[in-house]
């Protein structure tokens, strides 16, 4: 496979001002097949936008998206739903329908995006729901799962749809302590199983243990980014490590 083939996403000189303020300054990135992307960096550094303007939730002012190898035109609104169908989006508090179980909040967008039968769907859903652990937990309510129960349907959701990338805004940030595993478990499956992944996150130690390159953020703008052996090498004087030393402490 070509070096070209290989990228699943490039985002390029991605600019967002918002309320007049500049919220993303020329952000690119490219995340080839299999990798994990992981983005880092203090509060309001823009890791949220950054990943919302990728899937255009929030239209960048400026820059290029390319999922492999083809350029999204946002101003055509079937392009940009055919896109979003092609890209799991995962967020911090799970987003899923109240008033759905498990099962259903996984096969709705199967109906309704890729016209499934209520019975192919079904099965699909809870297909999805077993390989995050969840088969038993299939007509439940998500008021009736935990955090961690909740954010895993809502990745089983992304997963049946056969995403290219998934991008995930710190996924395990509004879960109690002992539930941030689970997840975090599952996440490490789908690297493993090569899933292509952005994720924002503020745990250091997993993405140590498995980001294939980290972008710290900082104002708006990616300032570092490397392996997390060139940017959190004790001693490596980067940015990127001052950070964690900080978080590391402030959670001791
Ligand atoms: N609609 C908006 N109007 C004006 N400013 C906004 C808007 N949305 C976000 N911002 C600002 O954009 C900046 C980046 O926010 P963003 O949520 O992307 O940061 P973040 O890196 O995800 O932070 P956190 O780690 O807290 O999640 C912040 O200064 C925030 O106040
Ligand atoms: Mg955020």
């Amino acid at each position: 496979m070509s070096a070209e083939q290989d990228r699943v996403l490039r985002v390029e000189h991605v600019s967002k001002r918002l309320s007049g303020k500049l919220i993303l300054d020329d952000c690119s990135l490219d995340v080839r097949r299999g990798e994990l992307m992981v983005l880092i960096g203090p509060s309001g550094a823009g890791k949220s936008t950054l990943l919302q303007c990728i899937d255009c939730l929030i239209p960048p002012d400026t820059g290029e998206i390319w999922l492999e190898g083809e350029r999204l035109e946002r101003d055509d609104k079937r392009k940009l739903c055919a896109f979003r169908a092609q890209v799991g989006m995962i967020f911090q508090d799970f987003n899923l329908f109240d008033h759905l179980t498990a099962e259903e909040n996984v096969a709705i967008a199967l109906r309704k995006v890729r016209g499934m039968s209520r019975k192919e769907a079904r099965e699909r859903a809870l297909d999805e729901l077993a390989r995050v652990g969840l088969a038993r937990r299939a007509l439940l309510y998500p008021a009736q799962l935990s955090g961690g129960q909740k954010q895993r349907v809502a990745i089983a959701r992304a997963l049946a749809m056969d995403p290219k990338v998934m991008l995930l805004d710190e996924p395990t940030s509004a879960l109690d302590p002992e539930l941030v595993g689970e997840v975090l478990a599952v996440i490490r499956d789908l690297a493993a199983g090569g899933m292509t992944m952005v994720m924002a996150t503020h745990q250091m130690d997993f993405a140590r243990a498995l980001a294939t390159e980290i972008l710290f953020m900082e104002r708006g703008r990616i300032i570092e980014r490397g392996s997390p052996a060139q940017l959190l090498a004790d001693g490596a004087g980067t940015r990127t490590h001052d950070f964690c030393v900080r978080i590391l402490e402030v959670s001791l």
